[in-house]
């Protein structure tokens, strides 16, 4: 029983965050709550046992996570908590013209969490940019296929 979800969200410019509120939205419609965090002043101590979290990230510079997320990351790779009971998702956005680092901040923090011991639901959704489609337009879609992953209905 899954009774809230936490979307942790890196972005440079906010389309991550636009993300997010689809993602929110689709979350509510299930009757879970939803919390949305930018990933400014947040650490390690932010994710609970047992908890569910998106996390919501864009790739800047040369396929690194946006700069509000950095100290994110560093933290979790320094503290190293233990995720064994945490759930999660992944909705990267990036842009295939970056082809070497397409979405790469999406597969770090994935790479992170999996290393501590935390449970990817469903495979990363990697939006593109040049696709021409917008990346909040396909997150509720994304959402509501990925809840049914983790609450199987
Ligand atoms: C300077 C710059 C560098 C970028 N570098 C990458 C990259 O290495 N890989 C990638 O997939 N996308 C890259 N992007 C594309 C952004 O991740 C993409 O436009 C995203 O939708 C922006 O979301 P945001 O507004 O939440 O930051 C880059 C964009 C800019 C402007």
């Amino acid at each position: 029983m899954v009774d809230q979800i936490k979307i942790l969200v890196s972005t440079m410019t906010g389309t991550a965050e636009l993300v997010a509120e689809e993602i929110a939205d689709a979350v509510s419609a299930k009757g879970i709550e939803a919390e949305i965090l930018l990933m400014d002043d947040l650490g390690a101590e932010v994710l609970a046992d047992d908890a569910v979290y998106v996390i919501c990230t864009s790739t800047y510079g040369q396929g690194d996570v946006p700069d509000n997320g950095q100290a994110f990351m560093d933290n979790l790779e320094a503290a190293a908590p233990d995720l064994k009971g945490i759930k999660y998702g992944v909705f990267a956005l990036g842009d295939i013209t970056y082809n070497q680092t397409f979405c790469n901040a999406g597969n770090l923090f994935d790479a992170a969490f999996r290393k501590f011991g935390a449970t990817r639901i469903g495979e990363i959704m990697r939006h593109d940019a040049s696709s021409g489609e917008l990346p909040e337009d396909q997150a509720g879609e994304w959402a509501g296929e990925w809840l049914e992953q983790l609450t199987g209905s």
